[in-house]
């Protein structure tokens, strides 16, 4: 008799809420659908620690609302690691994966496209709360941390209002300003700032003040993580992200209400929602969406569709190549900044 076929899944780079609910739609189509499973532990890294285990139906139930991954996750890339690619490619035959789907942003994605031009059947499902990969309108995790900052928001309106302060949130986003942009909008901010466009120091301090010669006391301004003031993007060490190095943003909010104090003498208050916009429970949305992507990803392999990724267009689950996240990250389009734009000030 024949042995069933085997699927590889692993999640890599940084973790975001969903993940569990593409695990489980994964797993459990691969199984319906005659395949075993097996969960590479902590990314790529789990192939050179040889640290997997089986993926099946008790293992991904319950998992569809859980926060973070359950396989566990880490920027180690094979490109960076001595004869990591022809390890990764023994390890997979030795497993005998017919297909290995990551899940992953645009670092992780870019180095399953390297990979699978070394020869590894990989299929793609973007995730990540930045938004910022290209070929998919929307990526798992997204409308969570979406959630978050407009809640974040809203209540810092709240305090904002009742001390007559400027409150300033910094959100994540890396170089692409998708969270501070769909938050900043629902929550009717009165600044977006955000790294696709330069920022403007003369036009934001003269808003604020603006808002308190007409009375109004309060304001509040969203600033992604990867907005560029005074020259520089403000951040701290560096770490791995594919086969490059990139610098862990972080900080702006700080460095801007400084500036905003500085030039206004208005009382200014400033949070940083780090973590907290990637952790917890996935909203519906990320739920069904990734529930979506893992059963498309399942019916790629089926198809040998590898070097694709899975990925949504208006509302066709569809696939993108791999190549495509490689050219670059996909940013705000302007038409829609422009619209939260109207109602700055
Ligand atoms: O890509 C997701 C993200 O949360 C970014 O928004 C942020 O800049 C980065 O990851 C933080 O990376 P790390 O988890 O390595 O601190």
């Amino acid at each position: 008799m024949e042995s069933p076929k085997r699927i590889g899944i692993l999640t890599g780079g940084g973790d975001c809420p969903g993940l569990n609910a593409a695990i489980r739609a994964a797993t459990k189509t691969a199984i319906q659908e005659g395949y075993q499973v097996t969960g590479i532990r902590n990314g790529w890294k789990g192939f050179f620690d040889k640290d997997y285990e089986t993926l099946d139906y008790i293992r991904t139930s319950g998992i569809i609302d859980r926060g973070g991954t359950i396989l566990g996750t880490s920027r180690v890339s094979p490109l960076a690691v001595e004869n990591g690619p022809e390890l990764v490619l023994e390890e997979v035959r030795k497993l005998e994966l017919t297909a290995l789907i990551v899940l992953g942003g645009e670092g992780t994605l870019t180095v399953s496209y390297e990979m699978f031009k070394k020869g590894l059947p990989v299929v793609g499902i973007p995730k990540t709360i930045d938004n910022d990969i290209k070929g998919t309108d929307y990526t798992i995790g997204f409308q969570t941390a979406v959630e978050i900052a407009t809640e974040a928001l809203d209540r810092l309106r709240s305090t904002a209002e009742s001390h007559h302060r400027v409150m300033l949130l910094e959100v994540m986003g890396r170089n692409a300003g998708w969270i501070a942009t769909y938050a900043g909008m629902a929550n009717g901010a009165d600044a977006i700032l955000i790294p696709e466009l330069p920022l403007n120091l003369d036009w934001l301090c003269r808003m604020l003040i603006n808002r308190k010669e007409k009375g109004i006391n309060f304001s509040v301004v969203v600033v992604a993580e990867g907005t560029v003031v005074e020259g520089k993007t403000i951040g701290g060490e560096y770490y791995e992200s594919g086969d490059i190095k990139r610098k862990l943003l972080g900080g702006i909010g700080k460095v801007l209400g400084d500036i905003i104090m500085k030039r206004t003498g208005l009382e200014t208050r400033v949070s940083s929602l780090g973590y907290i916009q990637r952790g917890g429970t996935p909203v519906a949305y990320d739920r069904s969406l990734a529930t979506c992507f893992g059963v498309k990803a399942i019916s790629m392999v089926n198809q040998h569709k590898y070097g694709e990724m899975t990925a949504i267009k208006g509302d066709k689950i569809t696939s993108s190549p791999l190549s495509e996240v490689a050219k670059g990250i996909k940013t705000v389009p302007m038409e829609v900044y422009k619209i939260a734009q109207r109602f700055f000030g």
